[in-house]
């Protein structure tokens, strides 16, 4: 499935995403790296990695209309059938996540529904949970709302700062982002009365759906 990505900065998952993707019969292929911002770090390791880039600044733009249409227009030139938000901070309108509808998911940092939003370790740490982890979903117009594919846990330790949480999280967000990206790509996830229904998706559904195994090396 030809996939775009969109980022606004350092784009280790888009990495490792397009790390993935290199494994023989993966059902994804990455067509785009898109970004908002000129100065996105990811941008460099995807030119190098030889993937099309494109930038797309809302600065550039009268309005919000005129910026999800030029965003439109890249993904239709590299034939995009699928787009993964990694990291893109731009709220998209409604009629843009319809118009992408189950075909566009995103990662967040947290245990979706707790903690939407920005500064999710900070919030998680305040609240005193014992878990803290990220989540992909499908996206609907709601911000980090929508159907979840996977989420990873991660404990929070005594003596966690927002920095050695975000760090544990991000090592989980590698992992879960490229095994949602091969169900969705390989057309394993279904969306349901916005419930996930996993297909094929393995010999033990349930094993699947916390804490899965890294994807198998091929
Ligand atoms: C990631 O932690 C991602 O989950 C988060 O931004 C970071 C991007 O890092 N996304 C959100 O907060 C979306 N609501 P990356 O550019 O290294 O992938």
């Amino acid at each position: 499935m030809k996939t775009a990505i969109l980022i606004s900065g350092r784009g280790s998952n888009m990495r490792a995403l397009v790390e993935a993707a290199k494994a023989p019969g993966f059902p994804a292929e990455i067509v785009l790296v898109l970004a908002n911002r000129a100065d996105a770090a990811g941008l460099e390791f995807a030119r190098e990695a030889g993937l099309a880039t494109a930038v797309v600044p809302r600065r550039d733009h009268e309005d919000d209309a005129s910026f999800e249409a030029a965003i439109q227009a890249e993904l239709e030139k590299a034939g995009t059938e699928l787009v993964c938000l990694a990291g893109f901070m731009r709220i998209l309108s409604a009629s843009f996540v319809e118009t992408w509808r189950d075909r566009l998911i995103n990662i967040h940092p947290s245990l979706l529904p707790a903690f939407r939003g920005l500064r999710t370790h900070e919030r998680a740490l305040a609240a005193g949970v014992r878990l803290a982890g990220a989540t992909v979903h499908y996206v609907r117009a709601e911000m980090d709302d929508g159907p979840v594919i996977i989420q990873g846990a991660v404990p929070v330790l005594a003596g966690d700062d927002a920095k050695t949480l975000a760090q544990r999280v991000l090592a989980m967000e590698h992992r879960i982002y490229p095994q949602a990206l091969a169900w969705v790509a390989g057309r394993k996830a279904r969306v349901v009365g916005e419930k996930v229904i996993l297909e094929g998706a393995g010999e033990d559904k349930n094993a699947f759906l916390i804490n899965p195994p890294s994807l198998p090396k091929s």
